[in-house]
């Protein structure tokens, strides 16, 4: 007994033992993978950080999905309101609106509108309005009546108006005064189809205009049924956005409630709480201010200060002012806020991130040399599009990473694209060929269930044109971004340029946003748009840049000339330089490149100053009538 007694504790003490060795060696071993992996995959962490952020939103998405009645964004508007009823939802111009206040607001509006038209679910209305909080929740009342909205981008006019506003098939158009004339114009025609327009205003001179505001105020701000928005589901159009058109009419994408959740949700993915305030200064009608700033506020049950517009020299004391900690950017605003005259305060405020698109990496450093550490979250993705990437890793440059989780739940791929011809490279099967890693290719996304490609309203020719079919299997179908990508060794991801802005000449492709940041680093340069122009009898097209010099600075040929020969390839070197007092920009400050393209380098039609990169001379020259001939005539060879 005495033996079996003994083995059997020798046997626990060992094996005790050997359970510590076996835990010492599995903690150490487990270190040791850790630090591996820390040093293998420096990404590891905030990768997994990432993923699990997008695990639990993924969750979220599919309880929207199920839950019926259908939870919206209103909804969690409601339950926000409920909550917190007294918290600042808007501070816009020195007045604060709190949730309770806004949903009240949005009440009345539903029903003051609802006395004047009866308005049913699903029947859409347009919106001309201004960056104002009667946007906001004037929005909410048509959503809580089960209407889809169309957001109207309010810098546009006459015939693109009318062409935006009979995309949605809406029968009634709300604006606001500052937009009086903008109407007036298209007043007769909307008129001949029987439109209804009402104005947010005491009173309107206008006959056919009905205003609002006093019937707004009069009516009762009890909350409406939710019987009222009953059909609503997940992919039920809950927007209208409009694409900004750099080229031809806008197009309007459609938004499915699906879709607004999926950009409130980036915020959180982006890891913002209800304690943070977000300066919202793009306009309202895009998806960067209104789904991504403004459902994405509502969605944490944060506040919002709304700005009527981008200003950079209120900016920082805006942030200050208000206490704000997350800001969004667009293209160039954060060039302009780089731009302005230096300061000793401008590190002095509690921004600590910045949500947007479009800097690019010179701006990127200077911004942070500037106004201090700001987690810059740079998101990749287009309002109808089905596949985004963010840069959640502040890896300067990228817009973003793909991780397996993405690429298993939103397939994607970037594919061979041929620059002349504007289409997918394609192989003798007719299937496109997949980039290698490293290379530039047009980024496409698998429409599934999972990821559908709604396209644009009554515009069938223009969404069959981003469908993509034949890409990897016969009869498969992709989105087409339209954008030209790069995916690095380590999964990051690097936006090279549009399709149509990327040119090519003597055989290679220019990519004009690379070009513009080099061109933008010499010293007189302020800022830069680079595109392609057509020269008599060569193919392809010749790089030439419109830029704005900086103030009290001439053009500095010899020093622009030392920056492109020292960081471009010859062929993508601008060999024209227009000189112009500032750049021509869309509503969401994307450079205009159509008409320069199309007005060329003739000096005598060109009143801008001109330039000519002279190889000989090694520098940049006037761009004379007689440069100009012996272009034309090819005794200078280009
Ligand atoms: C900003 O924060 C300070 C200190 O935390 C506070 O005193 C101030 O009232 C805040 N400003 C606003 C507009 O909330
Ligand atoms: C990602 O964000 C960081 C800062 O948050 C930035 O330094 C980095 O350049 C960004 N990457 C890209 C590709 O923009």
């Amino acid at each position: 007994a005495h033996l079996w007694l003994g083995i059997t504790v020798s046997v626990f003490v060992l094996s005790s033992a050997k359970m510590l060795v076996f835990f010492t060696v599995a903690a150490g071993l487990a270190l040791i993978v850790l630090f591996f992996l820390r040093e293998r995959f420096p990404y590891f962490f905030q990768d997994c950080a990432y993923m699990l952020r997008n695990v639990i939103l993924a969750v979220r998405m599919l309880k929207c999905r199920k839950s019926k009645p259908f939870y919206s964004i209103v909804d969690r508007f409601l339950d926000a309101a409920s909550r917190h009823p007294s918290k600042v939802f808007i501070h816009f111009e020195g007045r604060a609106y709190s949730y309770g206040e806004v949903d009240k607001q949005s009440n009345k509006v539903a029903r003051a509108l609802q006395a004047e038209v009866r308005l049913q679910e699903g029947d859409s209305v347009a919106l001309f309005l201004a960056n104002e909080p009667s946007f906001v929740w004037t929005w909410l009342g048509l959503a809580k009546l089960g209407c889809p909205v169309a957001l109207l981008n309010f810098n546009i006019r006459s015939k693109s108006l009318l062409h935006c506003f009979s995309c949605c098939g809406a029968k009634v158009l709300l604006t606001c005064p500052e937009l009086l004339d903008a109407v007036e114009e298209i007043l007769p025609t909307l008129k001949e189809q029987g439109i209804r327009v009402f104005i947010l205003a005491d009173s309107c001179s206008v006959p056919d205009i009905v205003p609002l505001s006093v019937k707004i105020s009069q009516a009762s701000d009890e909350p409406l049924s939710p019987a009222l928005r009953s059909n609503i589901h997940i992919r039920t159009t809950a927007l209208y956005i409009y694409t900004s058109g750099t080229t031809g009419l806008p197009k309007a994408a459609i938004v499915t409630h699906e879709r607004v959740w999926a950009a409130s949700f980036l915020l959180f993915a982006c890891g913002a709480t209800a304690e943070d305030i977000i300066y919202v200064n793009l306009p309202l009608y895009h998806s960067a201010g209104f789904l991504i700033g403004t459902a994405g506020a509502i969605d944490r049950g944060m506040t919002v200060i709304l700005r009527r517009k981008f200003s950079a020299s209120q900016f920082w004391d805006d942030c200050r002012k208000y206490n704000v900690t997350v800001m969004q950017y667009i293209g160039e605003t954060l060039r302009y806020l780089c731009n302005t005259p230096k300061k000793d305060n401008e590190k002095n405020h509690k921004v600590r991130m910045a949500i947007g698109n479009g800097v690019r990496s010179d701006v990127w450093s200077e911004f942070l040399n500037r106004f201090g550490d700001i987690k810059v979250r740079e998101l990749y993705a287009a309002t109808e599009g089905n596949i985004g990437f963010i840069n959640y890793t502040s890896k300067i440059g990228a817009v973003g990473r793909r991780n397996i989780l993405q690429q298993l739940i939103f397939p994607h791929t970037l594919i061979k694209f041929d620059v002349e011809k504007e289409e997918p490279v394609r192989n003798s099967d007719g299937l496109c060929i997949k980039a290698a890693r490293g290379e530039t290719g047009l980024l496409v996304g698998k429409v599934t269930q999972r990821s559908p490609f709604i396209g644009y309203a009554g515009n069938k020719q223009q969404t069959e044109k981003k469908r993509l079919r034949d890409v990897l299997k016969k009869g498969d179908l992709y989105f087409n971004t339209g954008d030209l990508l790069r995916f690095d060794e380590e999964n990051f991801v690097y936006f090279q340029d549009r399709v149509g802005d990327t040119f090519r000449w003597k055989g290679e492709n220019v990519a004009t946003s690379e070009v513009a940041d080099i061109l933008s680093m010499a010293h007189c340069v302020l800022e830069a748009n680079v595109y392609g122009v057509k020269v008599e009898g060569h193919e392809g097209r010749i790089g030439m840049a419109a830029i704005t010099l900086k103030e009290g600075e001439d053009f500095d040929c010899s020093d622009t000339y030392k920056q492109v020969s020292n960081h471009l390839p010859a062929y993508a070197r601008p060999r024209f330089i227009r000189i112009q007092p500032c750049l021509e920009m869309t509503g969401t400050f994307k450079m205009k490149k159509v008409k320069l393209v199309e007005e060329g380098f003739n000096p005598a039609h060109i009143e801008d100053q001109l330039y000519f990169l002279d190889t000989d001379k090694r520098t940049y020259v006037p761009l004379t009538e007689e440069i100009y001939r012996a272009i034309s005539s090819r005794e200078i060879k280009l």
